[in-house]
Order: structure tokens, then sequence, then C-alpha cells
């Protein structure tokens, strides 16, 4: 480590030049707290993450209320981070959803698919197949009106109620999402249970039925401590966005043993350490994760952010 904080630079030959970082905590973090966070502490939250370097931000969910009621207030936090010079996904289930926030501007969504039938029935009460024609109109009708799309795809390794998940089943939905006219997916490692091996094999048997990694993301939750090494194994692949959440914040409500995602800190730290700018203020960042821990009333999960700020010096 360097005296000013930050990693020494040693790069290595076999990892992409950049990064792109897709940050979460506003969404997946935030949709997990038991308290509901005031909408003006989310709205500075993404404020401060913006400041911070962060160039996609995942602002919120337009999803029903009542499954999801930490994010019930969608439309009164849009409007107060729209004005950011930065890239504001929302996720939309359906076309409830998607009329939402079309509403209020929003130029990216996000469907979010399963590669389970346990998760699709827990998260969206649907089947795989049902879900996929719900957002067959969302994904036409946004790509009509030149909305960027992502598809999100949960249970990519492991879930909570079927064990091991094959991956011709992720194949197969990740290129459904595509033939849709996703313009990019995320593989989410919903409960963390992925190795980098696994990671390895799944990349190779999308790039194998056509699915490169130029329109993939990575997306670990870190429930066995594996997502960072399952990051660094998906960049060796040629991955070059990865969805951290500011402060290892996260969960999903709908798979009890989901944890926080990839802290955003530890993903910067290593990039850094490998000579891979992102364009994002360390110190900034830790700041705004260790401000948004006091929020919550607990310590950050992340070991940058613990390791990195100071609690008499907290920034309040
Ligand atoms: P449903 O109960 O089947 O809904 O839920 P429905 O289609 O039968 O509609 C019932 C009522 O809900 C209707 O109202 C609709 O208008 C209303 P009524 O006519 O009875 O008065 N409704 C809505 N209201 C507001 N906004 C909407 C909306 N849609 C319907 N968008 C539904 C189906 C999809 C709505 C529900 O299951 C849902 O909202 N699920 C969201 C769950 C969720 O947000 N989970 C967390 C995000 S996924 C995640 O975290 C994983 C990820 O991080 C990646 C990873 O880690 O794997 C992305
Ligand atoms: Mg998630």
């Amino acid at each position: 480590m360097t005296v000013d904080g930050l990693p020494m630079v040693v790069p290595t030959t076999d990892l992409p030049t950049r990064v792109r970082i897709h940050e979460v905590g506003a969404r997946d973090g935030l949709q997990n707290e038991k308290a509901t966070v005031p909408t003006e502490v989310k709205a500075e939250f993404v404020r401060r993450l913006a400041e911070a370097g962060l160039t996609t931000i995942e602002a919120t969910s337009f999803v029903h209320p009542k499954w999801v009621p930490q994010l019930a207030d969608a439309e009164q936090l849009y409007p107060l981070v729209a004005d950011l010079p930065v890239a504001l996904p929302v996720l939309v289930p359906n076309e409830r959803g998607l009329d939402r926030a079309l509403a209020l501007g929003a130029r990216r969504v996000a469907v979010f698919a399963s590669a389970t039938e346990s998760f699709a029935k827990a998260n969206l009460n649907r089947t795989v197949d049902e879900a996929l024609a719900m957002f067959d109109p969302v994904v036409a009708r946004a790509k009509a009106d030149d909305v960027h799309v992502r598809g999100y795809l949960s249970m990519c390794f492991g879930d909570p109620w079927e064990g091991a998940v094959p991956i011709p089943q992720v194949v197969r939905v990740c290129k459904a999402l595509l033939d849709m006219g996703c313009d990019e997916l995320s593989l989410g490692d919903t409960i963390g249970v992925a190795t980098p091996g696994h990671v390895v094999a799944l990349l190779a048997a999308l790039d194998e039925a056509g699915i490169p990694p130029s329109v993939l993301g990575v997306h670990f939750h870190d429930t066995y401590g594996q997502a960072l090494a399952n990051t660094l194994a998906a960049l060796q692949q040629g991955v070059t966005t990865v969805d951290a959440s500011a402060g290892g914040l996260g969960g999903c409500p709908y798979a009890k043993s989901a944890t926080g995602n990839l802290a955003t800190e530890d993903l910067v730290w290593m990039l850094r350490g490998l000579g891979i700018d992102t364009g994002i203020d360390l110190g900034r960042l830790v700041a705004t994760s260790a401000w948004m821990a006091n929020r919550l009333g607990r310590p950050s999960p992340s070991r940058t952010v613990r390791a990195l700020s100071h609690e008499d010096t907290e920034e309040q």
C-alpha cells in the first residue's frame, strides 16, 4: 500500500484496460433493508455516489410497492436525482413498471428474469416463460423509444430451493433475453454460491452459444466471500461490466440466503492495484458508504470501507 492509502499499482497482462462499474447500492442494497430509508437520504446517497465518480447508478425499482415496500417511493425519488450527469437505470418488471418509469423520463430500464422456476415464482409470481412473456412487450416498447434495456438473470449459479443450476438452463434464458432485444445482460449470483471455475465455465458456454463477454455484466453477491475472486475470473475472460454495491449493501427480499453484493470499494481497490482506472475517487466513495452505514445504524460489511474509514473522522 502507498502512503496515500491506495494500493501499489502492479498490472497484469490478461485483463481489460477499462472496466465499467454498474453501481447497485441504491437499489439492490436498499431494497433489502428492514427499515425504510427516507427518500431524501436515498437521493443524497445517489448524489454522493455520482460525486465519487460512479457513472452508472441504479436508482430504484418500479415494482409493486407491496412486493418491495423499501422502494415504494420511486416516483418521489427519481425526480430528485434525474438531473445528475450519470446513467440512472431503474428496474421494471412489466408494462405497468415501464409506464411509471417512462412517465418520469427514465432512459435506461432493466427487466429481471430467473434461470430457475422457484425464484421466478418467488420473485415475479410467474413461471420462467411467463416472466419472459411479461418482459417481451416491455423490451419491445423500450427499444422502440430508444431506451436502453438491461436484462438481469438471477440464480445463474445456484438456487436456494433447487440447488445447483445446470449451465444450459442459464444459457437458454440468456438467449431469450437477447433475442427479445436486451442491450446487455447481467449474470446474477443471487445467493453468492459461485466459485471462479464455475464462472469461467458459464462464460465459456455462453460464448459457445454466441453470447460474447462484451454483452455481459457480472453481478456477484458475497455470501461466501467469493465475489471478488469471481469478478477477477470474469475479467480474465473479457467481461468489462461489473455490478457492485457501495459499502457491500444488498440482498434480495425473495431469496432469503442472499447477502450483500460485491462492495464497490473492494472492487475499486483491486482494479486500482491492477492499474485499471475507473475514474472513481475511493476516498469519497468510502466516506459515502461510512455515512450511509451511520444512517442504517450498522457498520459496512466492506473490508475496504472498514480499513479506510475512521469512525472519529467519519463524514456526517
Ligand atoms: P403480481 O401480484 O402477479 O401482479 O406481481 P399482477 O400482475 O397480478 O398485478 C396485481 C396488481 O399489481 C394490479 O393492481 C397491478 O396494476 C399492480 P390491481 O389491478 O389489482 O389494483 N401492479 C403494479 N403496481 C405498481 N407497479 C408495478 C405493478 N405491476 C403490477 N410495476 C409483479 C407481479 C411483477 C408486479 C411482482 O411480482 C413484483 O413487483 N415483483 C418485484 C420483485 C422484486 O422487485 N424483487 C427484487 C428485484 S430482483 C433482484 O434483486 C435480483 C437482482 O439483483 C439480480 C440478482 O442478484 O440475481 C436483479
Ligand atoms: Mg442482486
